[in-house]
């Protein structure tokens, strides 16, 4: 497949697999995806099938076993400070504070304090976490811990942040209200986002466009553009409809005839 070339992160033909011989387990195979400035990409795909495997592959965190990453055109030889990534489990250091951990990025970059002091203040409060500011990670509740790990990556702002399922341990309000945020920070910068969610509704309202990642082995079995305003209601007659289509691809794994991968025709169908 020709490289698109001013895409910021993309993959080709990417696959996964982990064991050996007779235990080889094919995970991904053949993900074919391209993030450009601007673009905010949703991935949906039961548990199991490979997203988080897709996200550190797009990190750099593991190495592809067949196909490759590009990152502004060049392979990806592994993690770099300019992609960012929210990972599903939090990941901070339990050893630091809220304030520590989301200046740490600038700390391995070798910055002073006092240049990204004001800086780190400005996230901690776009993030509401003036008060635990002081606080270390088994202090916080599982939402605060996502919000320290969103502000972390966006504080050194990447070319391109890489989203596993950040606001899952949320509650309904909480998750509203980091979704807002996360559009304003992408609406104010265009910096390129691929999200992982299990929440079809999540998915629809965030993206311009949506992927579902299919089981076993993981490959991309819907794309739907959802760039239209009706899908920035949760409540439009379209958004409905596509909730239901997108849930019954989710069930049945596009097992049936008419759920298979024709992105034009989803595309346009779509659209309309
Ligand atoms: N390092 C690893 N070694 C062996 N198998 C792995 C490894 N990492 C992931 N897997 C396997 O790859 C498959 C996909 O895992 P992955 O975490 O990517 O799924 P996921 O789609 O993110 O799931 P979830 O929605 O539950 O987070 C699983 O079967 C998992 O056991
Ligand atoms: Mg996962």
């Amino acid at each position: 497949m020709s490289q698109v070339p001013s895409a910021v992160l993309s993959c080709h033909n990417l696959g996964k697999s982990f064991g050996r011989d007779r235990r080889r387990d094919t995970v991904l195979a053949d993900i074919n995806l391209s993030l450009q400035q601007g673009d905010f990409v949703t991935i949906l795909g039961q548990s199991g099938g490979g997203k988080s495997t897709l996200l550190k592959l797009m990190g750099g965190f593991l190495a592809p076993s067949s196909g490759s990453v590009s990152f502004h055109g060049q392979p990806l030889k592994g993690i770099t400070p300019k992609i960012g990534m929210v990972f599903q489990e939090h990941s901070l250091y339990p050893w630091m504070t809220v304030e520590q951990n989301i200046g740490f990025g600038f700390k391995v970059r070798g910055e002073l304090p006092q240049s990204y002091r004001n800086r780190v203040q400005n996230m901690i409060e776009q993030v509401e976490l003036d008060d635990a500011r002081k606080r270390y990670p088994h202090q916080l509740s599982g939402g605060m811990k996502q919000r320290v790990a969103i502000a972390r990556s966006l504080v050194v702002k990447p070319d391109v942040l890489l989203l596993d399922e950040p606001f899952s341990a949320l509650d309904v309000q909480l998750r509203r209200q980091l979704q807002a945020f996360l559009l304003a920070i992408w609406r104010e910068t265009s910096t390129p986002m691929l999200l992982v969610t299990h929440n079809v509704e999540e998915a629809i309202l965030l993206g311009q466009r949506l992927i579902v990642v299919g089981d076993r082995p993981g490959q991309i079995i819907a794309e739907v553009s959802t760039a239209a305003a009706e899908f920035r209601g949760r409540y439009h007659p379209k958004f409905l409809k596509l909730q239901r289509h997108l849930e019954s691809v989710l069930e049945y794994n596009s097992a049936t005839a008419d759920l298979e991968y024709h992105p034009e025709e989803t595309a346009s169908a779509w659209q309309n």
